[in-house]
């Protein structure tokens, strides 16, 4: 079922959250809404609900405009953080309830859960209560309850947010798995960059109520349109670092390094301050344009390190190696930066 906001305005009394956002999800796609906190993620996936009734615009689901339908008459399944499942009852009676108060009966809910639960991997578990169940398995109880009524739309508000490491790992993939099976369109809402990019066909990223940027997450990793946008995607985060364009080349103040640019945003941008993004994994040892600094931090990712390297204002460049260096902590390094992979930004932070 396609969703298509037109011009969507949300206030809270005097306070207007979303102004005017145009937005439109393709039937069978899975899209995130990926921002900080309070940018307005939950109540834009609220106003898609019908939890929350709009201030202006339109809501439609297909070619039916649903500004003013109830939550109820939408056929929406919604799963929420907190996973919501009704303390007294069996997982059988949690799953089963929305058919329940549709009068469906009682051999024709038992057919349903049953085949819903075997989607979710839950078979095993229908007779026991949501407090005898782990958090990813009251997660599958919550997302299995939201099918059930086979809803045009699943939105999903910050699901895994209150699950351990290990378990969002895998209910990552479960989501993924259960949204691609049913082909149901699907809205989740995160703060967290690797499941937007991990789970969804495309990324809208919000800032202050507004969307900034939508696009599938690799193009949205290459190509920001913003200093915002690509500090918000990749751990640990790409390095700013200030400098003047001139002559085909990004000159970096406090080194005197001199990194060239592609030739049009060089001719056209001779002589301006700009800010250039480099991230972790195109500031490496051996290759590229030399730069050197002081190593500030190591940190041991594991399978990885991180390092910082300090320039001489202060400035931080981000490495992130396969090979553990031998390099210690106020070490002076002289590594190279990808001259291919920089991305050029205005002083106002906009991609050039
Ligand atoms: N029911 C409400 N009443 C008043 N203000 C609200 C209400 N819900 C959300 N807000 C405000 O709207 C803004 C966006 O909130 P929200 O959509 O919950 O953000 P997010 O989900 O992105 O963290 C915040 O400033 C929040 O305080
Ligand atoms: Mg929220």
């Amino acid at each position: 079922m396609r969703i298509l906001l037109d011009k969507f305005t949300k206030s809270f009394g005097s306070l207007t959250i979303i102004d005017e956002m145009d937005l439109e999800i393709h039937d069978g796609e899975m899209i995130a809404l990926l921002g900080g906190s309070g940018c307005g993620k939950s109540t834009t996936l609220f106003s898609i609900c019908g939890i929350h009734k709009v201030n202006g615009g339109r809501i439609l689901f297909g070619d039916r405009d649903v500004t003013n339908v109830t939550s109820q008459e939408r056929n929406v399944g919604v799963v929420f953080q907190s996973f919501a499942l009704y303390p007294h009852m069996t997982v059988e009676q949690n799953i089963g309830f929305p058919l329940k108060l549709r009068k469906e009966t009682k051999p024709e809910i038992k057919r349903k859960v049953d085949e819903i639960a075997a989607m979710v991997h839950i078979e095993e578990l229908l007779q026991r209560r949501p407090g005898e169940l782990s958090g990813g398995q009251q997660q599958r109880v919550a997302l299995a309850r939201a099918l059930i009524r086979r809803p045009d739309v699943l939105l999903l508000d910050e699901p895994l947010a209150n699950l351990d490491a290990t378990l969002r790992l895998e209910m990552r993939s479960e989501i993924r798995r259960i949204q691609q099976e049913t082909g149901i369109t699907a809205v989740l809402v995160t703060h967290d960059q690797v499941e937007a990019m991990s789970m969804c066909d495309r990324i809208a990223i919000m800032d202050k109520g507004q969307i900034v940027q939508i696009t599938e997450p690799r193009d949205m990793y290459d190509n920001p349109v913003s200093d915002f946008v690509a500090g918000f995607l990749g751990s640990p985060p790409i390095a700013f670092v200030k400098g003047r364009i001139s002559g085909g080349k990004f000159v970096e103040p406090s080194t005197a390094t001199k990194i060239p640019l592609g030739a049009k945003i060089a001719k056209a941008n001779d002589g301006r301050e700009v800010k250039i993004g480099i991230r972790p994994e195109y500031f490496q040892p051996g290759s590229g344009t030399m730069i050197s600094g002081k190593i500030s931090f190591i940190e041991s990712q594991g399978r990885e390190t991180l390092y910082n390297v300090t320039l001489p204002d202060g400035t931080i460049l981000r490495s992130i190696q396969s090979r553990r260096s031998p390099s210690k902590i106020g070490d002076e390094v002289e590594w190279g930066i990808n001259a291919d992979q920089i991305l050029v930004f205005d002083q106002d932070g906009v991609r050039i």
